[in-house]
């Protein structure tokens, strides 16, 4: 592979360098505290070298686990854990535990969080949609140890982690720049792990999704790990559910398919769930319903404008740990979405649905996503892509090999994939395409285990601890980017970790600085001027998370910039930028997690009230001075 001039030889236009300087402490505490009033944040920003024409002066990387943000913005708590979306809900307290109360309540964990205009177009109003990825037991209630909570919560401390799991829709709405939840909103949901969810697709009613509560394979109960997702064209949001296994108690070996099992990463379960949900459900015992864990890990449709309408697991997208699920359209109007497994030596995904989307009458798309073509891909060491149809009586998809019908296919996609002969990848998260210039960013959060089947041309590091980005170019008919063609081109974006360390490999812009990097990518969003804004998740070497926005083109491609630092143990998540350039939402997931007990936490974020749990919050970013996060200033 030609690095990097195949990386840094665009003649963009000069970004112009820009020094910016932070504010004194004081200064901004003080103008803030005008701004925000009572309840304003006490962030010290952090001294700026050059802003390279990113629109801010960076954080510095020596800021240590702490929350922080560039100088000249705010951040203001938007929904935090146990926050009432209906004004008859309990009031939050975690210490008289309530699954009632907590399903009328904001979840855990936001992780995937969408911002969707309602259709008055009215700026300061829209609807949140947000995942609840997983409970920290031990951070939720008191008198929990880590290790032991599983087996040791209450039996209502059981159904409030699975209450606080799921999704959210909020209605907000903005009043003297800031946004608050609309209590009572007819758009207000909660999806638990108790809401019935439809299944459709290609492996609704499959006798491997029949169980003693549905014998019809079709309509499940809840959605759980939904990690991250993406909008579709009509206006729904999609969520991934990723990594079932944890919620998933009992003996493998015992399983009537232990062989399905292991290839799906289910290893060594605790008796009842790494969260206690088999005590309080048995179909989460894989020895009580055997078929419960087919019903998981789909992608998940919903549709925030009709509360009454069901969500929907569209298992044509296939069964695997889902991360997200990115849309784009091929220049023929078939929607086509970007699909991550995200384990280490899993695979990249896409799906072109057989119709093309109808911008016109919004009932149409309904069930698109029902059918078409799910792919896998295969990298070559010459720089090219190709997807292979996962597609039952094609090439080794056929009853010798075990499949019978695509539910088939389906259910097992990882092991009719392994047949194709997919690229092993480094842990596939965000996977985006970039609405500008039609290439795909792909984030490759990292590997650390050992590396049986070898590296690979798009996976070069024996050892891959930092990540990497990929970029996939799809080719151009004259009508735009093909992003249903059956061969794109790739190329390495970047090799995280510190450039400046000898042996690393890492590599960003040749000229980035030495507080210009970041390892483990994860979440990823282009805003509307076509920055890159990447999130990270549990760097290995560095003590802290953070978000970071770079170019993707002209002379600063790949230069990372470091613009919000989250709080200790967090990971911020899915920025969602509101469409006039306000700001952004970003999901504050997990803060504190690390320690093994609520009595261990040092930084109850974000009240820090010791009487307090730490609390999961979804913030809103913007200019202290009002104007667009989106222009150039410092
Ligand atoms: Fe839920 Fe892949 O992070
Ligand atoms: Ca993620
Ligand atoms: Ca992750």
């Amino acid at each position: 592979m030609d690095w990097p001039e195949r990386v840094f030889n665009d003649k963009g236009r000069a970004a112009p360098a820009r020094t910016g300087r932070g504010e004194p402490i004081s200064a901004l505490i003080d103008r803030r505290r005008l701004l925000l009033g009572a309840a304003a944040l006490s962030l010290a920003p952090v001294a700026a070298s050059a802003a390279g024409g990113l629109g801010f002066p960076p954080l510095s990387l020596s800021i240590g686990p702490r929350e922080a943000i560039a100088a000249g913005y705010r951040r203001d708590i938007v929904l935090r854990w146990g926050d009432p979306l209906w004004s008859n809900a309990a009031p939050f307290d975690p210490s008289r535990p309530d699954s009632d109360a907590a399903a009328r309540q904001f979840g855990f964990n936001n992780d995937y969080t969408a911002f969707l205009p309602l259709e008055d177009g009215e700026p300061d109003r829209g609807l949140l949609v947000v995942n609840h990825e997983y409970p920290n037991p031990h951070l939720m209630f008191g008198a929990l140890q880590e290790a032991s909570a599983a087996a040791e919560m209450s039996l209502e401390q059981v159904r409030v982690t699975m209450a606080a799991c799921g999704m959210s829709v909020v209605e907000l709405r903005r009043a003297n720049g800031v946004w608050k939840a609309v209590l009572d909103s007819p758009f207000n949901r909660r999806v638990t792990a108790t809401t019935p969810v439809r299944i459709s697709g290609p492996a609704a009613g499959h006798p491997r999704l029949r169980t003693a509560a549905d014998p019809s394979g079709r309509a499940v109960l809840g959605t759980h790990d939904n990690c991250n997702g993406g909008v579709t064209p009509w206006g729904t949001v999609l969520s991934g559910e990723e990594g079932s296994a944890d919620f998933f108690g009992g003996d493998v070996s015992r399983h009537p398919d232990p062989a399905h099992l292991a290839r799906n990463h289910y290893a060594d379960l605790e008796p009842h769930g790494r969260y206690g949900w088999a005590r309080a459900d048995r179909r989460f015992d894989i020895n009580h319903e055997p078929n419960e864990p087919n019903r998981f890990e789909w992608v998940v449709e919903i549709d925030p404008f009709d509360p009454d309408a069901a969500p929907v697991k569209r298992t044509a997208l296939g069964r695997f740990a889902h991360e997200g699920a990115q849309c784009a359209l091929a220049p023929d109007g078939r929607v086509v979405v970007y699909l991550g497994d995200d384990w280490e030596y899993e695979y990249c995904y896409r799906f072109v649905t057989a119709q093309p989307f109808d911008p016109n009458n919004r009932a149409a798309n309904r069930d698109l996503l029902d059918e078409g073509v799910l792919s896998v891909a295969r990298f070559s060491a010459e720089g090219t892509v190709d997807w292979l149809p996962l597609v039952y009586g094609v090439g080794p998809l056929t009853t010798e090999n075990g499949f019978h019908s695509q539910g088939d296919v389906l259910v097992e996609t990882r092991r009719a994939a392994d047949l194709l002969g997919a690229t092993p990848m480094d842990s596939p998260e965000g996977y985006l395409p970039d609405p500008k210039t039609g290439r795909i960013i792909i984030a490759l959060t990292g590997a650390d285990e050992a590396r049986t089947a070898g590296t690979n041309a798009a996976n070069p590091r024996d050892e891959n601890a930092a990540g990497h980005l990929l970029e996939l170019v799809p080719p151009d008919t004259g009508l735009g980017p093909d992003h249903a063609a059956d061969r794109f081109a790739w190329t390495i974006f970047a090799l995280c970790g510190d450039p400046a360390k000898p042996g690393e490999g890492a590599r960003f812009h040749p000229a980035a600085g030495p507080e210009d990097w970041f390892e483990a990518p994860d979440n990823l969003a282009f805003d509307a001027v076509g920055r890159l804004w990447v999130c990270t998740d549990g760097p290995g070497r560095r003590d802290h998370d953070g978000l970071w926005v770079m170019a993707t083109d002209g002379e600063a491609r790949a230069w990372p910039r470091l613009f919000y630092s989250p709080p200790a143990g967090a990971e911020c998540c899915s920025p969602a930028f509101t469409p006039d350039g306000s700001g952004l939402f970003l999901a504050v997931q997990h803060p504190a997690e690390g320690a093994a007990s609520l009595a261990e936490v040092t930084e109850r974020w974000p009240e820090r009230d010791p009487a307090l749990a730490p609390r999961p919050s979804v913030i809103f970013i913007s200019r202290i001075d009002g104007g667009s996060i989106l222009g150039q200033h410092t």
